[in-house]
């Protein structure tokens, strides 16, 4: 690290004690730090104006960077590092055009995600939201226990069924780990779609399998994942890409007693189609981390009206661990960029 070179900073958003520690312990000497510090996400004006000269954007899901920002930065900007693991509200070619690095912070969040995953789908298929909603507005003297009432769907395996398949769409890090946490449930299959652009990889399926202990994991087309799947998971990056990729056909497709767990991005869940199933039942249930134009749902929003579709406010990642090891990721991958070390998580463009 060269004494005589200090470089600026731009931090949309204060990351806590913890984090900032990192870089206050070094702001002396070679830093220039430029803090967004407000609780609420930064405002695009402010970027632009504090970006010329800027060695460093450190940014969240909430900031939309584009060519602007990054011709306002200039020519010392070496890496935009984002506090997320998703990267649509980057502008990937353009920065990979400019050699400009991209830091994002995958592995951190994958438990954190993945455990939520599990909690959608449970919530999904045991009518959660609707019996939380009747005991909260104290009408549960109304309900006696009955056989049959407020009976779900079981994620586990029964004694009258002994087969369960996880669908995935997007077979990554979360997707595996959601995968191993359904395990303990029971389930014997996995089957899951990839990017159209990735190859096959029929080895490491069939090591995974046994791994697990599954009968298969196998990569099928999104009509056989529809129609195979007990619980559909959508964890795929979003993006025009996966653009819609749960539509009306996808979902006509999907078993009746099948839930549908998004816990990546609301593009990738046509919500009006969402919304028709779980009101005319082709599905059994929905939880959803994410919804498209999020954070802009209101109480009259299709998806919110529907019983049978728990929904939460993006909090897959929201834990005070997993948040500081992000706010943490993104820091060392800007210093590391900044400092000419090797990136701990560099997004290869
Ligand atoms: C991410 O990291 O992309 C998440 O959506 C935020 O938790």
């Amino acid at each position: 690290e060269s004494k005589d070179v200090r470089h600026k900073i731009v931090l949309t958003r204060d990351l806590g004690p913890d984090v900032m520690g990192l870089l206050r312990d070094r702001e002396e000497n070679y830093l220039e730090l430029v803090l967004w510090d407000k609780e609420e996400p930064c405002n695009r004006d402010w970027i632009l104006k504090n970006a010329p000269g800027a060695s460093a954007l450190i940014v969240l899901i909430t900031d939309k960077i584009d060519t602007e920002i990054l011709d306002a930065a200039g020519p010392k900007l070496l890496v935009v590092s984002t506090m997320s693991v998703g990267y649509e509200h980057l502008p990937m070619k353009e920065l990979a055009k400019r050699g400009i690095k991209v830091g994002y912070t995958p592995d951190v969040l994958t438990d954190a995600v993945a455990d939520i995953t599990i909690m959608l789908a449970l919530m999904a298929g045991r009518n959660a939201r609707e019996t939380m909603n009747i005991v909260n507005e104290g009408k549960w003297p109304e309900y006696n226990w009955a056989p049959f009432l407020f009976c779900g769907r079981q994620l586990s395996t029964s004694a009258s069924s002994r087969k369960r398949t996880a669908g995935f769409i997007g077979f990554g890090r979360i997707a595996q780990a959601t995968l191993s946490r359904l395990i303990p449930f029971g389930f014997t299959d996995c089957i899951y779609t990839s990017s159209p652009s990735s190859k096959p990889t029929p080895t490491r399926d069939a090591q995974l399998a046994q791994t697990l202990g599954l009968r298969s994991v196998r990569r099928v087309n999104l009509g056989t994942l529809a129609e195979e799947s007990d619980a559909v998971f959508v964890l795929a990056p979003g993006g025009e890409a996966t653009l819609n990729l749960v539509d009306e056909q996808f979902l006509r497709k999907m078993k009746k007693t099948a839930v549908l767990v998004n816990t990546s991005r609301g593009t990738l869940v046509d919500s009006d189609a969402l919304a028709k199933a779980l009101r005319e039942q082709w599905i059994w249930g929905a939880g959803l981390d994410v919804v498209k134009g999020e954070p802009g749902i209101s109480a009259d929003h299709p998806l919110v009206k529907e019983q049978r579709c728990a929904i939460l406010p993006h909090i897959g990642s929201a834990t005070y661990e997993t948040r500081v090891e992000m706010g943490t990721l993104a820091v060392q991958n800007a210093l590391a960029a900044i400092f000419e070390k090797p990136m701990p998580a560099a997004f290869d463009l």
